[in-house]
């Protein structure tokens, strides 16, 4: 069995403040859930491509409970251990035949400091330590601070051939 302790590292965002990125736990559905509960309508809605129902107890437990290869998730965090809160997620999930698709969401408060682009970071080192040949996601077309993210990533975007306010993101490994 891996030793996920070594995909834990401390960072700063670019105006100083410390923060941990480490993989989810089977524990973190609390958290999970407290973090989903207070994003802002527009940072749901460019995240879930305006889907705007909360997500069921069932459905967070899901997220959480990754399996560390073909499901994975990388958790900004800040606190010390009994307080401590999400500020943002990053995730995959390959589900069979289909490629693997990748999220990222950060806490309003948290955005632009640089901690989606850190999340990512991890998120491709452990696809490309596990094998995983590509990721791919869709971006409305109108996310800009998510669109520099991608591109930042190396990532190619294409307009989709069926809606034209979304974006196809691609990042071969
Ligand atoms: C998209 C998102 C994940 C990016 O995370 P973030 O922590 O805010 O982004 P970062 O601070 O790491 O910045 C990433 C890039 O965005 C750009 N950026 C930062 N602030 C910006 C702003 N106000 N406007 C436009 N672009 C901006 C920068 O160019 C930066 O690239 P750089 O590091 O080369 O300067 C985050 O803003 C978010 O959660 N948005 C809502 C949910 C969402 O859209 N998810 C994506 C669905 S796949």
């Amino acid at each position: 069995m891996e030793n996920l302790d070594s995909w834990e590292r401390k960072e700063r965002t670019r105006d100083g403040a410390e923060y941990v990125i480490r993989p989810v736990h089977r524990d973190d559905v609390d958290r999970e859930r407290k973090f989903i509960d207070v994003l802002s309508e527009r940072t749901r809605y460019e995240r879930t491509m305006g889907l705007r129902h909360a997500p069921s107890p069932h459905r967070i437990e899901e997220l959480v409970h990754v399996d560390y290869k073909d499901r994975m998730a990388f958790v900004a965090t800040v606190g010390d251990e009994g307080a401590q809160r999400f500020i943002g997620i990053a995730r995959y999930v390959r589900e069979g035949g289909r490629g693997c698709e990748f999220a990222v969401v950060v806490a309003d408060e948290w955005q632009g400091r640089g901690i989606g682009a850190a999340l990512m970071c991890s998120l491709i080192g452990y696809a490309r330590a596990h094998s995983i040949p590509a990721l791919d996601g869709v971006i409305l077309a109108t996310n800009s601070r998510m669109v520099a993210l991608a591109l930042r990533m190396g990532m190619t975007l294409r307009m989709s051939e069926s809606d034209r306010t979304i974006l196809d993101a691609f990042l071969s490994l």
